[in-house]
C-alpha cells in the first residue's frame, strides 16, 4: 500500500516539480492552466484572479509608470513595489539635507506624502480577445506588405469600436508575433504620492556586486499610494484628492514560505522571445552579447576608476554606471546559462522534431531552411547595429548631445523658428539635468576607448572617415591636425553649449553645424542608416512575418502543446514553487535567506554593503516582533521558479490563498538566459520575503502606522 502510494506521489511530483514555464494571459487561465495550478497547490480558482464582473486579484495589479509592476495593499490605496523601480522618484525628492536615497523616507502623516509629477498608475479593467477583427479579409495569399496594411486598418477600428468610459484607455498588441491580437481597457490614475523607501543600505544592499546573485539580502521596495478624485476616479494632482478606494487590495501573508510551496507572480513582463529558431541563439550567444559585453566592460572600467578616486564622481555616475552595469551582467549570466543548459542544442532538437511531424509536401518545410538563410544575411549587419548603439547611443554621453543637436536642426530647417523654439524648450530641462551629472574628462576617455574598439572590430566600410582621422594621444583626443575634439566641441561644455542655445535660431543654427561634434555624429549616423538601417529593416521585415508563419506552424503541428504568447509588457500570470537549485556540481542553494546573511556580508562604511546600525541593533537583541520565522530567524529574500523578466519587477508574489507573500526583483544569475529559454532546473525568479518588507516599515522605520492599514493574515495556522 504503502509503496504504491510513495510511487504515485513521486509521478505527480515530477510532472509537477519542473512547472514554472509561461506567461499566462490572465483571462486564460480557466481553460489552460486552473487545473495544473490546483495540483500544484493552489487554492484559488482562476474566476478568483481574473473577473470582470467581480473584484479579483487582478484589480490589485498596477503597472508602475509603464515601466515597473506594483500591487494595492490596503483598501487607502497603498502600493507596493521595488526600491530600483521607485529609485528616480525618490532621488527626484532628495537633496544633500534631505538625503532620502542614503537615509530613507517616511511619510508619517498622508500630509507628508510627496507628489510625483508625470508618475502613473495603470489598472486593467477589461483584456478582450479581438483577434477575428484585427485579422478580417486577411488571405494567406497577400504578400507581407499588404497583410500588414489590411490589419493596421482593422486594428484601428477595432479599438475605436471597444465601449469605454471618458476615464478609460484602450490599446491592442499582437500577441504569437501577430497571429492573435489582444485589446485592454484600462484606467490609468495620475496622482501617485511617495509614502516610503528605505535608506539604499537595505533598498539597495549589494548593489552592483549582489545584482543578479542568489543568495540575497536585498530589501528592494518602497511604497506609494494612489490619490483619485472626489468619485474615486482619476484626476490630476490636488491637495483636495482622496486615497483611492480600491476594488480589491492584497491581504499579506505573516506565515511565509518553505520549499515547495506554489507561487504566483502577476505583473508586466516586458519582453521575451522563447521561440527564436537555433541560428538567432547562435548569434545571440557568438556574436551579439560578446561584442555588447565587451564595449560596456570598457566604459564600466573607465567609469568605475574615476568613481573610486572621487566621492562627488561616485554620487553623479552611480545611476548611470547601475543602468549600463545590469545588463552588462545580465547577459553575461545569459550566454553562460545558454551554453551550460546547451540552449542551441535544445532549439535544434526541437527543429529536427518539427521537421520530422511535418508532411512530405508541406510548405511550413522551407521555413527553418529560409531562417537560416536570413539570419546569414543579416548576421554581419546585426553585429555592427548593435556595435553602433552600445558604442554611439548608449555609452558615449556626448553623443545625447549629438543626437539632440540633430534633431533641433532638424526642427529648424523643417519648421523654422517656430519648431525651433518648441523643440529647444522641451530640451533645455533635459540639458540641464544631463550635464548636472556629466564629466567630460570621463567621457573623453570613454569615446576614445570606444571608438577604437568600433575601428578595430567593425568592418572598414562601416567606419565614418572623420572617425579614422580621429586618435587618442597622451593629451586627449586628437582630430589628426593637433587639436582636442573635446575642447573644439561646444557639446562637452555646459556654459558653452547653453550660450549657443542663448543666441537667435538661426545663428545656433550656424553654430552647431560648424562644430566638430555635429558633423563627426552626422557622417556616421548617415553612414549608419544607409548601409546598416535600411537594409537590416528589410531583412528584419521578412524575418518578422517569418517567426509569425513559424509561430503558427509550431501551434498547428503540436495541437496537445500548450503554446503561452511571448511578453510584450501587457498582464501576465507566472506560476511555480517555491525551490532551492544546483548552480554547479555539489553545490545547492537554499531557497530563503535570512537576516544572518545580511550580518555576513556587513562591510562596514562600504557603499555597497553597509548596515545601519538601528538594523545591527534589531538583530543584536534579535527583536523581529511578528516577523520572525517559525525558527525564530528574520526571513529577508526567497527564490521560486517562476518565469519572469524585465517588468516583472515589483510584481507581488501571491500564496494558494491569494495573500501577497513577497515581491519581485531579481532572477538568479545562472537563469537569466530565461528570456530566451527557460529552464526549470535552473532559473529562478528573487523575491523579497513580505515580513522583511514589513519589519523594516514597522520595527527599522517606525512607520507602524502604515502596518496597520494592511490586512495581514496567518492563512498557514488554521
Ligand atoms: N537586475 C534587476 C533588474 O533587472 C535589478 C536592477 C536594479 N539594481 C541594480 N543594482 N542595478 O532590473
Ligand atoms: N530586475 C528586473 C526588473 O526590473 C526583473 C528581472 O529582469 O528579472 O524588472
Amino acid at each position: 500500500m504503502k509503496k504504491v502510494f510513495i510511487g504515485a506521489m513521486i509521478m505527480v511530483m515530477s510532472q509537477f516539480a519542473i512547472a514554472g514555464e509561461g506567461m499566462w494571459l490572465p483571462m486564460l487561465l480557466k481553460s489552460l492552466n486552473e487545473a495544473e495550478m490546483q495540483k500544484m497547490g493552489m487554492k484559488l480558482t482562476a474566476e478568483d484572479i481574473y473577473s470582470v464582473n467581480k473584484g479579483s486579484l487582478k484589480d490589485a495589479i498596477v503597472h508602475f509608470g509603464g515601466f515597473c509592476t506594483s500591487e494595492v495593499i490596503s483598501s487607502n490605496g497603498l502600493l507596493l513595489t521595488n526600491h530600483h523601480c521607485g529609485y528616480g522618484q525618490i532621488q527626484s525628492h532628495s537633496s544633500l539635507e534631505n538625503n532620502y536615497l542614503k537615509n530613507g523616507f517616511w511619510a508619517m502623516s498622508k500630509e507628508e506624502e510627496l507628489e510625483n509629477p508625470g508618475l502613473t498608475a495603470t489598472f486593467i479593467n477589461e483584456i478582450i480577445d479581438v483577434t477575428i477583427g484585427a485579422l478580417m479579409g486577411v488571405t494567406e495569399k497577400m504578400s507581407v506588405s499588404e497583410r500588414q496594411s489590411v490589419v493596421d486598418k482593422n486594428l484601428k477600428k477595432v479599438t475605436d469600436d471597444i465601449q469605454r468610459e471618458n476615464y478609460q484607455d484602450v490599446y491592442v498588441r499582437p500577441f504569437f508575433n501577430g497571429n492573435q491580437y489582444f485589446a485592454f481597457k484600462t484606467t490609468t490614475y495620475r496622482d501617485i504620492r511617495l509614502v516610503g523607501a528605505p535608506p539604499e543600505s537595505i533598498g539597495k544592499f549589494g548593489a552592483d556586486t549582489d545584482n543578479w546573485i542568489w543568495p540575497r539580502h536585498t530589501g528592494d521596495f518602497s511604497l506609494f499610494r494612489i490619490y483619485a478624485g472626489p468619485d474615486n476616479l482619476p484626476a490630476d494632482y490636488s491637495p483636495d484628492n482622496k486615497p483611492y478606494q480600491p476594488k480589491h487590495h492584497l491581504p499579506i501573508s505573516l506565515d511565509g514560505v518553505e520549499e515547495g510551496d506554489f507561487t504566483l507572480v502577476f505583473g508586466f513582463p516586458g519582453r521575451t522571445q522563447e521561440y527564436l529558431p537555433s541560428p538567432a541563439i547562435e548569434q545571440i550567444v557568438n556574436d551579439l552579447n560578446p561584442a555588447k559585453i565587451s564595449i560596456r566592460e570598457k566604459a564600466l572600467g573607465i567609469i568605475d576608476k574615476y568613481m573610486r578616486s572621487d566621492e562627488e564622481i561616485r554620487i553623479k555616475y552611480a545611476s548611470k554606471f547601475a543602468r549600463v552595469a545590469n545588463y552588462w551582467k545580465k547577459w553575461i549570466g545569459e550566454s553562460q546559462g545558454l551554453k551550460k543548459t546547451k540552449g542551441i542544442a535544445k532549439k535544434k532538437k526541437f527543429e529536427k522534431e518539427f521537421m520530422a511531424a511535418l508532411p512530405k509536401n508541406s510548405s511550413y518545410r522551407s521555413i527553418l531552411p529560409t531562417f537560416e538563410k536570413l539570419y546569414k544575411q543579416q548576421a554581419p549587419l546585426a553585429y555592427v547595429r548593435d556595435y553602433y548603439s552600445e558604442v554611439a547611443s548608449r555609452n558615449i554621453e556626448l553623443m545625447t548631445v549629438v543626437s539632440i543637436s540633430q534633431r533641433l536642426v532638424s526642427a529648424y530647417e523643417e519648421n523654422g523658428e517656430k519648431g525651433y523654439q518648441s523643440y529647444k524648450e522641451r530640451i533645455i530641462p533635459f540639458l540641464e539635468g544631463f550635464y548636472k551629472d556629466y564629466n567630460a574628462t570621463i567621457d573623453e576617455e570613454v569615446f576614445g576607448a570606444l571608438t577604437e574598439m568600433y575601428v578595430m572590430n567593425v568592418d572598414k566600410a562601416y567606419v565614418p572617415s572623420s572617425l579614422m582621422g580621429l586618435r587618442d594621444v597622451d593629451s586627449g583626443l586628437d582630430n589628426g591636425r593637433g587639436v582636442n575634439f573635446y575642447n573644439q566641441t561646444s557639446f562637452a561644455n555646459p556654459t558653452r553649449m547653453f550660450a549657443v542655445l542663448e543666441m537667435t535660431p538661426d545663428a545656433a543654427v550656424r553654430h552647431i553645424k560648424r562644430d566638430p561634434a555635429y558633423s563627426f555624429g552626422k557622417e556616421w549616423k548617415e553612414l549608419f542608416d544607409a548601409k546598416v538601417a535600411k537594409p537590416l529593416s528589410g531583412i528584419q521585415f521578412q524575418l518578422d512575418s517569418l517567426q509569425r508563419i513559424y509561430m503558427d506552424a509550431l501551434m498547428k503541428t503540436f495541437p496537445n502543446k500548450t503554446f503561452y504568447p511571448d511578453a510584450n509588457s501587457t498582464m501576465r500570470v507566472t506560476y511555480g514553487q517555491v525551490q532551492s537549485y544546483n548552480p554547479s556540481d555539489a553545490v545547492t542553494y537554499q531557497p530563503v535567506t535570512y537576516l544572518e546573511g545580511v550580518i555576513e556580508k556587513y562591510v562596514p562604511g562600504d557603499y555597497e554593503f553597509n548596515v545601519e546600525d538601528k538594523l545591527l541593533e534589531l538583530y543584536d537583541n534579535r527583536d523581529f516582533g511578528q516577523y520572525a520565522d517559525s525558527n525564530g530567524k528574520l526571513p529577508i529574500c526567497f527564490i521560486g521558479t517562476n518565469h519572469t523578466t524585465g517588468g516583472n519587477s515589483g510584481s507581488p508574489a501571491i500564496d494558494a490563498h491569494g495573500n501577497l507573500i513577497g515581491l519581485n526583483f531579481d532572477r538568479a544569475w545562472e537563469g537569466t538566459m530565461s528570456d530566451y529559454n527557460y529552464d526549470s532546473s535552473i532559473c529562478r525568479n528573487i523575491m523579497v520575503d513580505a515580513r522583511y518588507v514589513l519589519f523594516v516599515v514597522d520595527k527599522f522605520a517606525g512607520a507602524g502606522h502604515l502596518v496597520k492599514e494592511m490586512t495581514l493574515v496567518h492563512p498557514k495556522k488554521k
